[in-house]
């Protein structure tokens, strides 16, 4: 790598934990947005993916869903960050999927600081909170170990400041640079087919620029990037390292998880997708033979 070229980035930071315990409110509180309010149910089914300008410079904030039934989301928000924000609500305590949570965050080697939110409320207790989370191996800093646990509360907004400040101390700490001078490399964060706009993608963007008019290519899908939105539906041409953004104009919806990458053209995209896809091909006719042979034998005994 050219160490000339490497330049800082904006810390990717996934905020995670059990459903309903503020993860998008609190994310809504950092942004003075109302996501939270807007939600089906109260429930967040997709991941979100937002910039924020801080006093302490950008920050790229991934909120996943807390429900039981999104553990592969969860999963996948783990595995693209460099911090896990751990939302523990302090009237409720530590859940199912705030488990889940911090098993996922430290199969990643991802660093957790806990937000203890819902600290507004009658029924708050955090030092039950720091209790549970002990038999976690989360040991809280006051406590002689090493994990930050902030009391916050999304709706009044207290410890906010300080929450974002640990974040800037820890992305200082992980010392995060990329190069925005190659082609642009990353990961689909998500992927659907959208009415009048065909499939749109929400991709982090890890190394280089990407830029309207790049060929790019994700598993068998590839296409020449038609448009990009930011999170509040603005146009951007180029998006740097350590950036979210929503890419239109590929031949299908890719799968989320995956890698892409911008390669020299569109007909180079093609084909390492035709490529891909002809192996997929291959790969599938090759356990039906399989099963259709085993099948056969079974027959005969
Ligand atoms: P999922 O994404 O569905 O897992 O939920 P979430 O963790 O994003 O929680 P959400 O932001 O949807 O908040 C759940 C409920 O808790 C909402 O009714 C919020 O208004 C409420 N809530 C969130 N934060 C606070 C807080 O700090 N104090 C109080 N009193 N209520 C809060
Ligand atoms: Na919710
Ligand atoms: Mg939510």
């Amino acid at each position: 790598e050219d160490e000339a070229k490497l330049v800082t980035r904006p810390p990717v930071v996934t905020v995670m934990g059990h459903v309903d315990h503020g993860k998008t409110s609190l994310l809504d509180a950092i942004r003075q947005a109302d996501v939270a309010a807007g939600e089906a149910g109260g429930i967040t089914q997709h991941i979100g993916a937002y910039s924020v300008q801080t006093s302490k410079g950008p920050i790229t904030f991934l909120d996943t869903p807390g429900h039981e039934a999104f553990t592969a989301m969860r999963q996948r928000g783990a595995q693209v960050t460099d911090l896990v924000v751990l939302v523990v609500a302090a009237d409720d305590g530590v859940m199912p999927q705030t488990i889940e949570s911090i098993k996922q965050a430290k199969a990643a080697k991802v660093t957790i600081l806990v937000a203890i939110n819902k600290i507004d409320k009658p029924g708050a207790t955090p030092e039950r909170v720091m209790q549970q989370l002990n038999e976690y191996e989360l040991v809280p800093e006051q406590w002689g170990g090493t994990t930050i646990m902030l009391p916050v509360s999304a709706r009044t907004k207290q410890g906010i400041p300080e929450l974002l400040e640990y974040i800037a101390l820890q992305a200082e700490v992980l010392e995060l640079k990329a190069n925005p001078e190659k082609l642009a490399k990353g990961v689909v964060i998500e992927a659907k087919l959208e009415k009048g706009r065909g499939p749109v993608a929400t991709v982090l963007v890890q190394e280089g620029t990407l830029r309207t008019g790049d060929a790019l290519v994700t598993g068998a899908e590839y296409g020449r990037v038609r448009a990009m939105m930011n999170e509040r539906g603005e146009q951007v041409k180029a998006v740097s390292p350590g950036y979210p953004v929503e890419v239109l104009g590929l031949s299908g919806v890719p799968t989320a998880g995956d890698e892409f990458d911008v390669v020299e053209d569109e007909k180079a995209a093609k084909e390492v997708a035709e490529h891909r896809a002809e192996k997929a091909r291959q790969k599938e006719l090759g356990s039906v033979k399989k099963a259709t042979l085993e099948d056969l034998f079974a027959k005969a005994k």
